[in-house]
């Protein structure tokens, strides 16, 4: 991958694993947050029971990459329909964190936590692939060629979430310029989505994936596009599907 891709992951790595390990921690957690941060709670609730209702109900059978986990509530919820999950983080602690959380899951069902790059290829292959909120940080040309790499070893679906480029965000954004360095989170880089439409369709490693549909999940601090890439039997023609 491309210099900025590693250089991002780096400090991503440090900022989940280190700078944010606590709120990120309580954030997934059902301890009391702050009024701001609880709008951001509900508002990951919302998209993560989004994405997992994009996926088919019974995921029995089905091998499912939850991509930059963090503490794996998606990844649990999936192996609760069955799936056999594997979940990804580049921060150890989180990894940690999630493995400690990791309740028995009845049923056929598993989840397998792992440290590492998300676009790691000994991962296999999966039918379905969720990154929530894993791929925000990166610059739209990186979030491209990580979706076509995933593409190479995805039979389905590949869901992901991307920060929609809205006059507000972009004002929170310089307005998260003015904290000093030390306290910020690597920023999150806001795409519009004809943008995004047009890097998928000039992307020649996704000519078979087309964009199913979006969701746009607006809650306080939270704003945040899931967008579904499902496999097409021939070369991408966009099913125009709800945007
Ligand atoms: C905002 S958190 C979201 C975590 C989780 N998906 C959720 O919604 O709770 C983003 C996560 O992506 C992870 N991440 C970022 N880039 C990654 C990469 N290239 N490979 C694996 N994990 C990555 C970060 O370490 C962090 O835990």
């Amino acid at each position: 991958m491309s210099t900025p891709y590693l250089t991002r992951r780096s400090q991503l790595e440090t900022y989940f694993d280190r700078t944010a390990v606590e709120a990120w921690s309580r954030l997934t957690s059902d301890a009391p947050v702050s009024k701001i941060r609880a709008t951001v709670r509900a508002g990951r609730d919302t998209m993560r029971a989004n994405l997992l209702g994009w996926l088919p109900a019974d995921l029995t059978g089905l091998r499912l990459l939850d991509a930059g986990c963090g503490t794996g509530a998606l990844a649990v919820e999936a192996a609760r329909r069955g799936a056999a999950v594997v979940a990804i983080d580049v921060s150890p602690t989180l990894i940690g964190l999630a493995r400690e959380r990791l309740p028995a899951i009845p049923g056929p069902g598993s989840v397998e936590f792992r440290v590492g790059d998300m676009l790691d290829p000994w991962l296999g292959r999966f039918d379905h692939v969720v990154a929530m909120d894993s791929l925000i940080h990166y610059q739209a040309p990186d979030i491209v060629r990580a979706l076509a790499e995933l593409s190479l070893r995805t039979d389905g679906s590949l869901l992901f979430t991307v920060a929609p480029r809205t006059a507000l965000l972009t004002l929170m954004h310089a307005a998260g310029k003015l904290f000093p360095k030390g306290d910020r989170a690597p920023a999150i880089v806001p795409i519009t989505e004809s943008g995004l439409r047009r890097r998928i369709a000039g992307e020649r490693a996704l000519a078979r994936f087309a964009v199913a549909r979006t969701q746009r999940v607006n809650s306080g601090f939270y704003l945040s596009n899931a967008i579904e890439l499902r496999k097409t039997a021939s070369p991408a023609i966009e099913t125009g599907a709800a945007r």
